[in-house]
């Protein structure tokens, strides 16, 4: 049996849109008919929205998608569509979750939920009074690094946890000698941009789905490059952080740090780290990999080694030599692709959705705590 769901994709042209949900997910899905719901293939059906036509039928056609539209309210209106999914830029979701939600649609969407927890709230109340389904994209659990430290985690392997550290960053440049490779509304309040609200809503469900509730957290925010210039060639002040540094104390008891910047080169293996330390062991992940080091392996490290009287050459040591590489533990799938395949069986069967706008409300959390942390040079409780 092969049964459809329709869903709306809004701001399909978009980067994130076009590229992890439409390419790397949905059209997937479609072609090779993989999903299964209770015994039935589940092909999704899809309807396009955006602003632009020439843009919106190029992506239609290059994925072979004959719906789409640049009119909201008859999106809105159709109800072959049940699923309205929110990709385009933050700062218009508030409004358009609001309307999908009164037009009765079940709601799947990016990340941020709203432009505050307050705002985060009222959606979560107005969607539970309909009885409608609700979700939030949390994808970076679903990295095979992380998938390999979560695997880790519920093996016990760490003893009892003591550290962690997350790293995160690229130059971002900021169009003077080369065009930026982030859209300017990244850079601007009124646009829903800054790192804060943009990337530790992911810090948010990684730290806190991979270790435990955050207690409390302090945060240091800054603006390393405040002059870009944007997709016009006009030059703009950059009125959001675009750096920030944070510590955090978990319920555990464990502490760990945040550092996230666009405006730092890459030195690491990835763009994105996490180490964990254990009283048996540590972990460190990137967006890929996964590496241990056991309580046994552990290097007797008595100081720093700045070489001896005899050569220079026995200057550096390898630390590196005593981790373990973890072998892969499942065949890769697309991390955008698991929150798909999750909400559609929940819109379907009623199925438990872990991202829901309770957890998403909990990721805006985190960067408004940060936010505040940083104007007012104090710990703020997330408890
Ligand atoms: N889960 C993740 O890892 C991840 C990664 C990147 C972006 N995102 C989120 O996805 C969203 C889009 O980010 P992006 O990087 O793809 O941005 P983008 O600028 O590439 O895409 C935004 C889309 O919104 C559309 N849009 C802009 N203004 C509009 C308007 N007035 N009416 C209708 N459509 C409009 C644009 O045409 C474009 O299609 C953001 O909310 C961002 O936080 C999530």
């Amino acid at each position: 049996m092969v049964k459809t769901i329709g869903i709306i994709l809004n701001g399909a042209t978009g980067r994130i849109c076009s590229t992890q949900h439409l390419e790397n997910s949905l059209i997937p899905m479609r072609e090779n008919k993989d999903l299964l719901v209770n015994g039935e293939i589940v092909i999704p059906d899809l309807l396009l929205l955006g602003r632009n036509e020439k843009k919106l039928s190029e992506i239609a056609n290059k994925f072979q998608i004959t719906n789409w539209t640049t009119d909201l309210n008859s999106a809105l209106a159709n109800e072959n569509y049940p699923i309205f999914f929110d990709a385009a830029s933050t700062h218009l979701r508030l409004n358009l979750l609001k309307n999908a939600i009164d037009a009765g649609k079940h709601i799947y969407t990016e990340k941020p939920l709203a432009p505050s927890v307050e705002e985060g709230k009222t959606l979560l109340q107005t969607v539970s009074s309909k009885n409608l389904k609700h979700g939030v994209v949390e994808d970076k659990l679903f990295v095979p690094g992380l998938r390999k430290m979560n695997h880790l985690i519920k093996e016990d392997f760490f003893g009892r946890i003591v550290n962690f550290n997350l790293t995160f960053g690229w130059w971002v440049f900021d169009g003077s000698s080369q065009k930026s490779q982030r859209p300017s509304w990244n850079y601007k309040k009124s646009g829903g941009g800054g790192l804060l609200f943009d990337m530790y809503p992911h810090w948010r469900y990684v730290i806190e789905g991979l270790l435990g509730p955050i207690k409390r957290v302090v945060s240091a925010n800054w603006t390393a490059q405040p002059k870009r210039i944007d997709e016009e060639e006009i030059t703009y002040k950059v009125d959001v952080e675009d750096s920030s540094a944070t510590i955090l104390e978990l319920d555990s008891g464990a502490f760990g740090t945040i550092q996230s910047s666009w405006a730092t080169r890459v030195r690491v293996e990835d763009l994105f780290t996490l180490q964990i330390d254990g009283t048996e062991g540590s972990g460190y992940s990137t967006l890929r990999n996964c590496w241990t080091q056991r309580a046994s392996s552990t290097p007797r490290i008595t100081g720093f080694n700045l070489g001896g009287d005899k050569t220079t050459l026995e200057f550096k040591t390898n630390y590196l030599k005593d981790w373990e590489e973890v072998p892969e533990i499942a065949p890769y799938k697309n991390p955008y692709r698991f929150g798909w395949e999750s909400f559609i069986e929940h819109v379907l069967t009623d199925s438990p959705f872990i991202s829901n706008f309770s957890a998403g409300i909990r990721d805006i959390e985190l960067s408004e705590a940060c936010l505040k942390s940083g104007s007012t040079s104090s710990w703020i409780s997330m408890t």
